[in-house]
């Protein structure tokens, strides 16, 4: 468990880390989050994060007032207090406190919440593991590319994957692969990688983008556009990016053996370029 937690201002400790019953984020999901992964000490993609977070922002209208450097020294000093070296820093920003009423009143104070969780993340080592996954139907809401923490049908999905040893759920939309529950999915088929367009049905994904900026190093050529799911099992590689995940080799989808159930060569040659890059960072 964490050991410090950052609540407005203040540094508490984990378990006295509370915010109130009519906070809008626990009544109505009025809020939005980011993940960024730690990575032996060091914070990875910051930049691109915090982009990301003050676009959920605007794309709520949740006014906050973003100071960047004191931002990512409340981080630092979260990481030393928490002692951890690998794992993920967790922000989140509720739109506040207020009685119970669907409509936000203006000017009301918004809450953020920040606190590291350690993590082992799944390296392209002797030990990296190719996992299973389910699919599922993919019953979110239609602003996808918002990270906001309206998750209920991502944490539904996710938890039929675990109760079947999966280790995600790959969400189907009308026959189209969307993403996981908690990561982007790619495929690739005569060594072409492909992966979901970003538009408002996924979330644009900073592992995603760093893997495309690797893709084109290497002249390794993807394309971004619609697959469906028959496309998917019938796939030569599949894997997943995340900022908990990095890039996951998957195995086996519904039963079905990819690659005849070992990590592909291409997935393993980009966990290593990503391994690398990070590692550099
Ligand atoms: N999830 N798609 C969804 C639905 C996600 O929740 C995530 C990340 C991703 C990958 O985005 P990124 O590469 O920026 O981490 C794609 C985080 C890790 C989470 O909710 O814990």
């Amino acid at each position: 468990m964490s050991k410090f937690a950052y609540i407005n201002s203040k540094y508490k400790i984990f378990k006295d880390a509370k915010i109130h019953v009519e906070d809008r984020g626990l009544q109505f999901s009025d809020s939005i989050y980011e993940v960024i992964p730690l990575f032996k000490e060091k914070l990875i993609d910051y930049s691109y994060h915090i982009k990301r977070l003050k676009f959920s922002l605007k794309q709520i209208n949740l006014k906050f007032k973003f100071d960047k450097t004191n931002f990512k020294k409340i981080i630092n000093k979260l990481i030393i207090l928490n002692n951890i070296k690998n794992g993920i820093i967790y922000i989140q920003i509720t739109r506040g406190l207020q009685k119970r009423d669907h409509a936000y009143k203006k000017n009301i104070k918004p809450n953020l919440i920040i606190y590291p969780m350690k993590k082992n993340f799944n390296l392209p080592n002797k030990n990296f593991k190719g996992k299973k996954a389910i699919t599922s139907e993919d019953l979110r809401w239609k602003r996808r590319d918002i990270k906001s923490v309206s998750l209920l049908a991502n944490v539904l999905a996710k938890k039929i994957a675990e109760s079947k040893g999966a280790y995600e759920a790959i969400l189907i939309d009308k026959n189209i692969v969307t993403e996981g529950c908690s990561s982007n999915v790619w495929i690739i088929k005569k060594k072409i990688l492909i992966t979901h367009p970003t538009n408002t049905d996924i979330l644009k994904g900073i592992t995603r983008q760093a893997i495309k900026k690797l893709l084109i190093k290497e002249k390794i050529t993807f394309k971004e556009k619609k697959f469906t799911k028959d496309y998917m099992l019938n796939a030569d590689e599949v894997f997943v990016t995340s900022s908990g995940s990095f890039v996951t080799p998957i195995v086996k989808i519904d039963g079905v053996k990819i690659n005849e159930g070992k990590i592909g060569k291409i997935t393993k040659k980009l966990a290593d370029l990503y391994y690398q890059e990070i590692k550099n960072a």
